[in-house]
């Protein structure tokens, strides 16, 4: 399949009548998939209503059938239809933070949304992107789209159209690039189905936002108990790997230039994942900095980019530093941790 490629100069007032937008809606109409960029990461549309559609992302991406997807908005009006009753609190949570990189797992209506998107179970993932571009194609399709993240099963989340072309090219409809996204790191998951609120994935929006607006939110168990099943079903993989084996450690720098000279004795070729701080400090083979440590959103904005930026390199082993678990360093640390299959050098 050739991929169609569009640019997109990204600005508030995007219209649902551009031309290049119009174009790739009407491919989501035709049930094709189409990458677009979201504040977040680029994500990989699809017509939520149409099994034939959401099978082609399942396609596309390698990805497997008991994961469900998320299904993007642009108006209010559109979760009628797909969920409901919300909550009091996931509406104050919808109030505060839509459009915005919040996923909310709510009660799925029944006989609208393919099956396929769901998994077969009996809630729905709904989010509205906060991105004028995401908002301008899912308006001008007139549907809600699902949409995980576009890239291959497994590797990091793409944050340029450059890594979706890099996994999907070939593989799917259309790419749109806007450009690189804002945040870097996907939407925060949580399930509003029951009393008390449930994280069920760390991302963009912070649990401690969320609690100033709903107040105490429990952390889904199977994301810090390594026997604990986590609830989400895409929890559960190893995710964001490059292709070296990857291990987080909390060492100074000193422990962690000793580490890496001990495995370059043993034959091995060596790359860290650290920040602008102490990017000069080591020698290793292969250094990637991302962000700065004392901020860091900067971290998260580039730090799938920093990933993936390994598998361009010959290393053997790659060794990450861990970073604070709170704020967006929360999701930061998930997203490493699940890169590194849970290993961790102490
Ligand atoms: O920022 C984001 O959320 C991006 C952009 C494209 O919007 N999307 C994204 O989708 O990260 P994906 O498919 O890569 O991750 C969706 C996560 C998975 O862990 C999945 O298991 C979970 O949401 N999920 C989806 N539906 C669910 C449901 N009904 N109950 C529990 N977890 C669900
Ligand atoms: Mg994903």
């Amino acid at each position: 399949m050739k991929t169609k490629r569009w640019t997109v100069d990204v600005h508030d007032k995007l219209s649902t009548k551009d031309p290049q937008i119009a174009q790739a809606a009407d491919l989501l109409r035709q049930n094709e998939v189409v990458a677009f960029p979201t504040e977040t990461v680029y994500g990989l549309g699809a017509n939520a209503e149409s099994t034939e559609a959401v099978m082609k992302i399942y396609e596309a991406k390698g990805r497997p059938s008991d994961n469900p997807l998320i299904v993007h908005i642009a108006d209010i009006s559109q979760l009628d239809r797909i969920a409901g009753p919300a909550s009091e609190k996931a509406k104050k949570l919808m109030k505060q933070f839509w459009p915005g990189a919040l996923t909310l797992v709510l009660p799925c209506k029944p006989g609208v949304l393919s099956p396929r998107v769901t998994a077969g179970l009996e809630t729905v993932a709904v989010r509205m992107p906060d991105h004028p571009l995401a908002l301008a194609l899912i308006r001008s399709s007139g549907l809600p789209i699902a949409a995980p993240s576009a890239n291959l099963s497994g590797k990091p989340s793409p944050t340029r159209a450059e890594h979706v072309e890099h996994d999907l090219n070939g593989r799917i409809a259309g790419i749109i690039d806007g450009g690189a996204t804002g945040l870097g790191v996907e939407s925060t998951v949580i399930s509003c189905s029951e009393d008390m609120p449930v994280l069920l994935r760390p991302g963009g929006i912070t649990k401690e936002q969320i609690e100033e607006e709903i107040g105490e939110v429990l952390v889904d168990k199977g994301l810090t108990e390594k026997n604990e099943t986590p609830i989400s079903p895409g929890m559960k993989y190893t995710h964001y790997a490059p292709s070296a084996p990857l291990a987080v450690t909390e060492g100074s720098a000193e422990r962690i230039q000793a580490l890496v000279r001990e495995y370059q004795q043993s034959g091995k070729r060596v790359g860290v994942l650290t920040t602008e701080e102490r990017a000069d400090i080591y020698e290793a083979d292969f250094v990637k900095s991302c962000g700065r440590r004392d901020q860091l959103e900067t971290v998260a904005a580039s730090l799938y980019d920093a990933l993936r930026s390994f598998d361009e390199v010959k290393v053997d082993f790659i060794i990450a530093e861990a970073f604070p678990n709170t704020g967006v360093g929360h999701a930061i640390m998930n997203r490493l941790m699940k890169a590194a299959g849970g290993k961790v050098i102490h």
